[in-house]
């Protein structure tokens, strides 16, 4: 069963525990690492902890929730070897793991509903990267990634 990650912000808490919740539920084995409190605090932290797991191969997806979900998605795409999207149709959840072979999904508290998040979720977690011709566009995002900080 898939390794998962999840985080957020002050503007998510309630939502990513309704995603975390469901996702144990599933039987998936999810590390939180915050936030907890709508205390104000800084998206790229957040990023940054769930993003570094993903990195290293302690956790195979993350998951990123902050108020529209954009400052974690660019946060996160900071990071050598993460590809994050930002998602707020469930089409584009699915094809961003087919096409994209995306490892980190961001969405907003302020955008999606709670029954829209779990069937975001539900379709990143659920569908695997087709490869071939898509492998060729992914490996080729990957060398701009590796060109870029040369
Ligand atoms: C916090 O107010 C908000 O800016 C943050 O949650 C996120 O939406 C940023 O992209």
């Amino acid at each position: 069963m898939k390794k998962l990650i999840i985080g957020c912000d002050h503007a998510a808490p309630e939502l990513k525990n309704i995603v975390r919740d469901h996702l144990i539920a599933r039987g998936f084995d999810v590390e939180d690492v915050g936030v907890h409190t709508t205390d104000s605090c800084h998206y790229p932290d957040i990023a940054r902890k769930v993003c570094e797991k993903v990195q290293n191969g302690e956790r195979e997806m993350g998951i990123l929730v902050c108020g529209t979900g954009i400052g974690m998605s660019m946060a996160a795409n900071k990071h050598t070897g993460i590809r994050a999207a930002c998602c707020s149709d469930t089409f584009s959840a699915r094809l961003t793991r087919a096409h994209n072979n995306a490892n980190v999904l961001c969405f907003g508290a302020r955008v999606v509903g709670a029954g829209l998040a779990l069937d975001l979720v539900d379709a990143f977690v659920d569908t695997a990267f087709e490869g071939g011709k898509h492998q060729t566009r992914v490996d080729m995002v990957m060398q701009i990634e590796r060109e870029q900080k040369a």
